[in-house]
């Protein structure tokens, strides 16, 4: 059992706030992934979570027990959290072979023999580093080290394990693989993991909820694919998905019952039913908005088809890319991409045909930047199960 609870948690560094009034809740069980660019403030979150830093105001709780009451100046000893970190570096002992590295803390937790060989092996197994046992930190790869790291965290079994970014210094062949390593690792042990990459692919890929930083502060907490399906503002967005979402300028006009939106793309009509009527929207009048089309919603035909869902395009270029072509078309002036699946080729300036499906845009205010149109993919899928 691990839940925490971080509320109103504020960090300095003198005078500069970098982390700005932090709530999140991670639940038992969970694969929390802490996303964002440089500097934003995840490493930070995950060493005020671990007892390395001390922040200035908030409150933590794991199961309900008070770990940090910043307004009382109570921070508990991190030796007493039962959590374990993996850092970016990696910090083995240089003295002890990468068995010993893993096994000296066991030992300290007092297993017996065969428990502790029993956990060595089996983390470095799953780590796929087992024939480099009896070899010292210094004869190992940088990726290398960075497996034992992991290894050697998850042998001591923790409630908590805290990762901060270990698949960064794997080439991209092993990162995969190791996804998919720590995914299983996951669903095996139970463990609650909280983990902090800038790399959205890794966050997407394996976490149950993703926390967006941004300068401090968490944009938005999700699952995976509704933070992909449903962003709530437009820089998140623009930052998740590859290639990215298509933001086509606009304006809209709601009447109460009915958002209508035209656009270089076309003319759309949403329900009241898909709008997020919390946000500031404007009746009656007239105001911009961005249209969040992903590339992959997009259809492309050569030849005019029946109907009169499709418009006009251009292909302005085409990339072929094996498994998936991106092509970058033009209508009435704007740019915007498109994903095909499979190896497609279009000639330069070729003139297409091109539908939009309404179901799976959103549509975004353009002066808050905020969410005011959800798309429907999660209805869809059920629809179609
Ligand atoms: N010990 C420190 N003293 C002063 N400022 C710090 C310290 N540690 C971090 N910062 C600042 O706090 C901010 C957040 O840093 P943090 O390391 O949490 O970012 P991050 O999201 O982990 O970035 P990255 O992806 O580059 O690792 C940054 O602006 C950083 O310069
Ligand atoms: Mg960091």
């Amino acid at each position: 059992m691990s839940k925490i609870v971080l509320e109103h948690i504020d960090k300095y560094y003198g005078e500069n706030r970098v982390l700005k009034d932090i709530n999140l809740t991670i639940e038992d069980g969970d694969f929390m992934t802490l996303l964002g660019p440089s500097g934003c403030g995840k490493t930070t979150t995950l060493r005020v979570i671990s007892g390395l830093e001390k922040p200035q105001n908030g409150t933590m709780t794991i199961d309900g027990r008070t770990i940090i009451d910043a307004a009382n100046a109570f921070y508990e000893d991190p030796s007493k959290r039962d959590l374990n970190l993996v850092f970016q570096s990696y910090a083995l002992w240089p003295h002890m072979t990468v068995y010993q590295n893993i096994s000296f803390g066991l030992k300290i937790k007092k297993l017996s023999a065969a428990e502790i060989d029993r956990r060595v092996m089996d983390s470095l197994r799953t780590m796929r580093i087992d024939q480099y046992k009896d070899r010292y930190p210094n004869e190992l790869s940088g990726g290398q080290q960075q497996r034992v790291a992991i290894a050697r965290a998850i042998a001591s079994s923790p409630k908590l394990l805290l990762l901060d970014e270990p698949l960064s210094n794997l080439d991209a062949r092993l990162r995969i693989d190791m996804r998919v390593e720590l995914k299983r690792l996951h669903r095996e042990t139970g463990t609650t993991i909280i983990y902090v990459t800038h790399d959205q692919v890794e966050a997407m890929t394996m976490s149950t909820k993703v926390a967006l930083f941004r300068a401090g502060e968490i944009a938005q907490v999700a699952t995976p694919l509704e933070l992909y399906t449903n962003p709530i503002d437009m820089e998140t967005a623009d930052f998740v998905g590859s290639p990215r979402i298509n933001l086509v300028d606009g304006t809209a006009l709601y009447d109460g019952t009915t958002l209508k939106v035209k656009s270089p793309l076309g003319g759309f009509s949403f329900d009241k039913d898909s709008l997020k009527l919390a946000e500031k929207m404007p009746e009656g009048t007239e105001f911009p908005v961005a249209l969040g089309i992903r590339p992959e919603v997009i259809q492309i035909a050569t030849r005019r088809p029946a109907g009169d869902r499709w418009i006009e395009a251009e292909v302005y270029a085409s990339q072929p890319a094996g498994s998936e072509t991106i092509v970058t078309l033009e209508a009435q002036g704007t740019q915007f991409l498109a994903l095909q699946v499979d190896l497609r080729s279009y000639e330069m300036n070729q003139k297409v045909w091109v539908s939009i499906d309404p179901q799976r845009v959103n549509v975004f205010n353009r002066e808050t930047q905020r969410l005011i149109r959800y798309a429907e993919e999660n209805r869809r899928e059920e629809a179609d199960a």
